[in-house]
């Protein structure tokens, strides 16, 4: 099956290529590629296949999804980027944020990720408490990433891979 993909002109997709640069610098200065890629999952992560609602639609612009409890910290994230956000006011909140995801995974070495612009911004953030919840187990996955999302087993396991940006703390005592 071939995917079609929204297409966009040529001004927004100088857009993207201009913001990615400044993208690069901004998590290669401030050390911030975690926080980028769990903004641009959180965003993605909401999306119901069934209702076609949440997912990656700029929402997390708006207070209510922020203050989600799944979110917590993400604010630091959209501080961050807010000074390259209002040098693009032409991009969609939705190819910002997944952007912002992509070329974290490209600064920490991981691989290109193929971005595909044209994501339009919802009105509306999600319902709270469609993200996975770490104290539960494969069920709760399979009820999140399968039935929800419409993903695979194969997707956990390889989405959870985003896991190796994180930052591990030792306790003083236990290093
Ligand atoms: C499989 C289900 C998942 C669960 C239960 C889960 C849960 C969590 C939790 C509890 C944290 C710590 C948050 C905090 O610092 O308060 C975290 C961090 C993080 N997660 Fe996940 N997560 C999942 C999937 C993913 C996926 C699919 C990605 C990306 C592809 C991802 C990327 C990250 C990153 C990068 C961090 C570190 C953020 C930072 O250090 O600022 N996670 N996750």
């Amino acid at each position: 099956m071939v995917k079609k993909y929204p297409t966009v002109n040529e001004e927004y997709l100088k857009a993207v290529e201009k913001c990615k640069k400044k993208l690069r610098g901004l998590i290669s200065e401030k050390n911030c590629a975690p926080i980028m890629l769990r903004l641009a999952w959180h965003s993605a992560g909401t999306f119901d296949v069934c209702s076609r609602t949440g997912g990656p639609f700029g929402t997390m612009r708006f207070p209510t999804e922020l203050a989600h409890a799944a979110n917590n910290g993400l604010d630091i994230a959209l501080r961050l980027l807010q000074p390259i956000r209002e040098q693009f006011p032409i991009l969609s909140h939705a190819d910002f944020y997944q952007l912002a995801g992509v070329v974290a995974v490209e600064v920490t070495g991981g691989p290109e990720v193929p971005f595909h612009p044209g994501r339009p911004d919802k009105a509306e953030p999600p319902v709270e408490g469609r993200l996975p919840d770490a104290t539960k187990g494969s069920d709760h996955l399979r009820d999140v990433f399968i039935k929800q999302m419409g993903l695979s087993d194969q997707d956990i396991v390889a989405l959870s891979g985003g896991h190796t940006l994180v930052r591990i703390f030792f306790h003083p005592d236990t290093k």
